[in-house]
């Protein structure tokens, strides 16, 4: 048990797995899994834990160390509190895995109008933006909108070389130049990077920027709880210590070999015998929480880049992968659910519910008995959001459509850090199970060439030459 804490409160926040209604005894045997089928895996899933008992214990798989080291959520903590009373705004700038976890943690913990709402509501902290892309009129609308004074930038990226950040970079370094002086850049921008961190890296230690170090052996899309994570949240208050006590909690519980036990290894087998053994090749992540879409997001990302891989690990061509969608609860109900009830059997349907939602809005009583209107009366949204989510998974089970539900006591830090580093332990683990290598993303490669030639970086024209021809292709087909 976590240590310190009372294991009742513990208990209570625990996220559970009830995956009853992806059971052949809930939904038939047609697209149900059984017993059976999951109890002939056990002896793969021993041999793929012992492989990440020694991975872990070699310290090449670095994301499971972050919840254990306190000295650099500290020195986040210090450099957050160094800009207290300073900052007005605060702007990250990166992508992919160095984005969406930052992003997911800010509007699964924050108040969901945070820039909006007084700086006294938001606690003292800044308004937060994460600019993830390069479109010039977000970028721009962004920084037209911040009051460069004030406001702190955190550019992030591992390699210290993705074209993206570096351009970003580079604007928001001319820009503070011209408006408040070379000398200012300093106070005005953080820079999180691996510890090898590419050219960036250096010119950051030349200046003197601020720097935060991703350790080398976490993966982009795994680097959540490093400080390319944690910075953003404390900038934004939230208690990182409490986001990595939850992920140590869930460290205890997915370190069972009890496969039935381990909610990350069952969750990685129920996904993968959906996929390879039922045909369920989509996997729709449906949050029945607003605060919880983000977070769905960064799954996405997770789940696709690990495990969506041409080879195995022994160079064998499978071309694996389930891909994964977001959908949002109740909203999809009236957009995308008639799909997934009667369309084809190709989805897994994952609801991510919270039991407590904070806020309780009554539904008023209506005194005049109008058609349509009294049965509303008396119940809230919060237990409307709740009943349209059973309904849901009541009509997919009955439509024989496979679903699970991740079940979250309540959105807090604790809860988040254990979710967290499920989907980060399940990820890996189904890495395993693929035989993929869930740690690099050569198909992303293949187009980061693409762009340095494109771009004019040295050492890559033959790649732009190639574009170049591919340009010039016939144009019989456009209309
Ligand atoms: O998961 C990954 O490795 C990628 O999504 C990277 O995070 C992304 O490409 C950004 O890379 P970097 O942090 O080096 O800028």
């Amino acid at each position: 048990m976590e240590s310190g804490r009372d294991p009742r409160w513990v208990n209570k926040m625990t996220i559970r797995l009830d995956f009853s209604h992806m059971m052949s005894d809930f939904i038939g045997g047609n697209k149900g899994i059984t017993q059976r089928e999951v109890n002939r895996l056990i002896p793969r899933a021993l041999a793929i834990a012992g492989n990440i008992d020694a991975k872990r214990e070699a310290g090449e798989w670095g994301f499971y160390q972050l919840l254990y080291d306190i000295e650099a959520a500290d020195k986040v903590l210090q450099l957050a509190s160094s800009f207290q009373g300073k900052c007005d705004d605060f702007v990250v700038l990166g992508i992919g895995g160095s984005a969406l976890g930052g992003i997911g943690l800010f509007h699964a913990l924050r108040h969901p109008l945070h820039n909006l709402v007084s700086k006294v509501a938001r606690g003292g902290t800044p308004r937060v933006f994460f600019l993830d892309n390069v479109d010039p009129a977000t970028f721009s609308s962004v920084l037209d909108f911040i009051n460069l004074e004030r406001t702190v930038f955190n550019v992030v990226t591992k390699s210290g070389s993705t074209t993206e950040t570096l351009s970003q970079f580079l604007i928001i370094r001319q820009m503070i130049t011209e408006k408040l002086g070379k000398e200012s850049v300093r106070e005005h921008l953080v820079v999180t990077t691996g510890v090898k961190g590419g050219q960036l890296k250096t010119l950051a230690e030349e200046e003197g920027y601020p720097r935060l170090s991703i350790p080398e052996n976490v993966a982009g899309r795994f680097s959540v709880l490093s400080p390319v994570g944690l910075f953003p949240a404390a900038m934004s208050g939230i208690d990182i210590l409490e986001l990595l006590a939850g992920a140590r909690y869930m460290d205890e519980r997915c370190r069972t070999n009890q496969l039935w036990q381990n909610p990350a290894y069952l969750g990685g087998v129920l996904y993968y015998l959906a996929d390879v053994r039922k045909g369920l090749n989509i996997a729709v992540i449906m949050p029945y929480s607003d605060a919880l879409i983000q977070l769905a997001y960064w799954f996405r990302q997770l789940w696709a880049e690990s495990l969506g891989k041409a080879r195995t690990t022994s160079g064998k061509l499978v071309n694996v992968g389930q891909t994964p969608v977001v959908a949002s609860g109740v909203t999809d109900q009236h957009s995308q659910l008639q799909l997934y009830l009667e369309g084809p059997f190709n989805k897994l349907i994952i609801f991510l519910l919270v039991e407590d939602s904070g806020e309780t809005i009554a539904i008023p009583s209506q005194p005049e008995q109008r058609e349509g209107f009294p049965y509303l009366g008396g119940h809230s949204l919060n237990e409307l959001m709740k009943i349209e989510a059973q309904a849901t998974q009541l009509a997919l089970t009955k439509a024989g459509r496979s679903n699970m539900s991740l079940i979250l006591p309540e959105v807090n830090p604790f809860t988040m850090g254990q979710l967290l580093f499920l989907w980060e332990v399940q990820t890996v683990f189904t890495g395993g199970l693929y035989d993929v290598n869930p740690m690099d993303q050569p198909g992303v490669e293949a187009s980061k060439l693409y762009i340095y030639g494109m771009m004019g970086r040295s050492g890559f024209e033959d790649k732009a030459k190639e574009v170049k021809e591919w340009q010039n292709k016939e144009r019989r087909y456009i209309v």
